[in-house]
């Protein structure tokens, strides 16, 4: 068996970032129709743009690997989807949902920042800075959606969530 190295992890885990970010581009418009407020429904959106943008930066460090783009399956990210689309069917309709949501939302975020973080050193550490750009790029990205959510509980979600319906 060949010996695996740095190299052959980053294109792993490259690879399981792509599979991720093409599951969360799909359950990000069923995320912004469950949402309830509008803040709420518009940062999904706004996440769904980002996201593509993010796809296309990763097909960007395959070809500067000479790879061809391809996921591999990340039983992680299937998971955290899994779990927010539970929280949709069984808190429809309540005062609960948009806390539910952003809960769910922030899982996926905390996913991909630790995914990009890895991505990012590893890529400074095989020499690849414009691979390191990109993958830093979405980080800063991801990151701000995070802290947007935040907000949006903060300011919305939450209170309603404990008010009556
Ligand atoms: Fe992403
Ligand atoms: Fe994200």
């Amino acid at each position: 068996m060949a010996e695996k190295k740095l190299d052959d992890l980053f294109l792993d885990t490259l690879k399981d970032i792509y599979y991720a970010e093409r599951k969360i581009l799909k359950a990000l418009p069923k995320m912004a129709k469950a949402a309830q407020s509008p803040e709420l429904k518009a940062a999904f959106e706004k996440h769904e743009d980002e996201t593509e943008g993010q796809v296309e930066r990763l097909q960007k460090v395959f070809e500067i690997l000479g790879k061809k783009a391809r996921g591999k399956v990340c039983p992680a990210i299937d998971g955290i989807i899994e779990e927010g689309e539970e929280i949709m069917d069984e808190f429809k309709g309540s005062p609960a949902l948009d806390a539910g949501l952003v809960s769910a939302a922030q899982a996926v975020e905390h996913y991909e920042i630790t995914r990009y973080g890895t991505l990012k050193r590893w890529a400074q550490e095989l020499g690849m800075q414009d691979a390191a750009r990109l993958l830093a790029q979405t980080l800063a990205e991801e990151s701000k959606t995070d802290e947007a959510l935040t907000g949006i509980a903060d300011a919305v979600a939450n209170q309603k969530a404990k008010k009556a319906a």
